[in-house]
Parts: structure tokens; sequence; C-alpha cells
């Protein structure tokens, strides 16, 4: 189980200062500051590692993995200063790891104290419309721990952040896992049926490809007043699909078919 530990929202309306969480320029004044030892704000939580580490994740995640999740790149979606490629590596992950952050700042950071050839850090901006240079259909796991919280702190990013799912479905390995760990739930329609699913499935281009999203909704606050950071485990999968000799023509696929939901 996920343990309960206390959290901070990414969001605007919880916070006595208004921060910029959806900004590429207060994550590289974070970063620069916190390298120079500097305070940004006083009243700010200063955490690298937002809502989960690894080890609080572990438990649900060992239910989908299989072998070769453990031999296949993996890829962090707004990797900032976490350690959790480093903790996968410790649990018998072999990688490749890749980390990447639209912060030019932490990514220089990140290759300063990587570790061995395994990790590759890049900047990028995962939410461009231009197809990252990464290769498609390659990543066993990907992650995005906090990333979409902090740019849907500005709702108008909508539109813009299914980019971002859009690249992930593509770069998703066939029974690869998406791991999306957020305040968001299934109840979200605006993000989860408006924009998440869509943009999973433009991502892919192959007709034959499905995606079973589970939801585990995790925890509340320890004050116990909201629920905290749930996560969200996407598997993309291809799916044969066999047309009876007595059939007609194969009936449009309706979204159903193709995406189901499962809510723990
Ligand atoms: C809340 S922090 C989470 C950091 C890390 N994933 C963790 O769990 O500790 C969000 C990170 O996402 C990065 N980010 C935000 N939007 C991004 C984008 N469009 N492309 C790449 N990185 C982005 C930010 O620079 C920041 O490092």
């Amino acid at each position: 189980m996920v343990r309960n530990r206390k959290l901070k929202r990414l969001e605007h309306s919880s916070q006595k200062v208004q921060r910029n969480y959806d900004q590429q320029n207060y994550w590289n004044n974070r970063y620069e500051a916190k390298l120079k030892g500097k305070i940004v704000d006083e009243d700010d939580d200063h955490t690298d590692e937002w809502y989960f580490s690894y080890s609080d994740v572990s438990d649900v995640l060992k239910s989908y993995l299989k072998q070769f999740h453990r031999q296949s790149p993996i890829l962090d979606i707004g990797c900032g200063l976490s350690n959790i490629l480093n903790e996968l590596s410790k649990d018998h992950f072999i990688g490749p790891f890749v980390g990447i952050d639209y912060s030019s700042i932490v990514i220089n950071q990140c290759k300063k104290i990587k570790k061995n050839s395994k990790y590759h850090y890049l900047t990028l901006d995962m939410m461009q419309k231009q197809k990252p240079s990464l290769p498609f259909n390659t990543f066993g796991i990907i992650i995005d721990k906090g990333t979409t919280d902090g740019i849907l702190c500005n709702k108008s990013h909508l539109s813009t952040i299914s980019n971002m799912y859009k690249h992930a479905s593509s770069l998703l390995l066939s029974n690869g896992l998406f791991i999306i760990i957020t305040i968001k739930t299934v109840d979200d329609k605006d993000w989860f049926e408006d924009c998440l699913i869509p943009a999973l499935m433009q991502g892919s281009e192959n007709q034959q490809t499905k995606f079973i999203i589970h939801f585990h909704r995790c925890m509340q606050y320890t004050d116990g007043s909201e629920n905290g950071p749930n996560i969200f485990v996407i598997v993309k999968y291809d799916c044969k699909s066999y047309s009876l000799r007595s059939s007609a023509n194969r009936v449009k696929q309706d979204v159903s078919q193709i995406v189901t939901v499962k809510c723990y």
C-alpha cells in the first residue's frame, strides 16, 4: 500500500503564495536558486521528490511488472531532481534510463551527477507539437510524476498537454506502462475523457493498439482533508483482430472498444 505521507498539492489554490508551476521560467529559477543554495521563497517546501518515491508506489506497480519491463528503456517526463530512476536501477531495472525536462538548468545538473552511461538526460519540452527526437515504440515504462499537475495549474494548458500524452503513447512499447502520478482522477472529465484518452489514441497510429487504464485512488492527506496523489497505470497493447469468415465489413470501433478503464 502507498504510505500515508504529508504531501503538498501542486495547485495555486492551496498555496499562500501563488507559484507559477506551469511556467518554464518558474522551474529554471527554482532549480538555479537551489543549485546556488538560495531560497527562492520562504514558504516553499523545497522538495526534490514530488508526491511519492519509488518505494511508496512499488507495491502497486509490481502487479503490472513483467520481466521485460526490467530490461526495457525507461523514460521520466519532467524528471526534475527526482531520484526515481536511481531507485528503479537499485530495484534491478536495467534501463537505459532517460530523464527529460524543459528546464535546461536541471538537466545540466542531472548530467553532472549521473552515475554511469546507463543514464541519459535531455532538455525537451514534451508539450511541443513536434515529435520528440526519441525512438518510438521503445520505452517499457514512462513516468509522469507531478509533471501533469504542475502544467495543469493553469487550465489553459489542457489543449497543449495533450501533445505530451500523444508523444508518450507513441514512445511506449507494446505492453509498456505509462504511469501517471497525479492528483487528477477519472472524474476530472475535462482532463481524463476529453484530453488524456483521445491523446493516447491519437499517439498510436496502429489500428490494433488498445489501452487498459488502471486507476488507483491512493490516499488522503494526513489531515484527512483532501485526496492525495493517485496512480494511473496505462497499459498499451496490440490486439490481433480476427474477422469471422461469414461476417461482412468490420463495424467501426467506438472508444469503449479501444480503451478499458478499471478503478481500484
Ligand atoms: C512538479 S515537478 C516534478 C519533478 C519530478 N518528476 C518529481 O516527481 O520529483 C515538474 C517537473 O516537470 C518539468 N516540466 C514541466 N513541464 C514540462 C514540459 N512541458 N516538458 C518537460 N518537462 C516539463 C518541470 O521543469 C519540473 O521539473
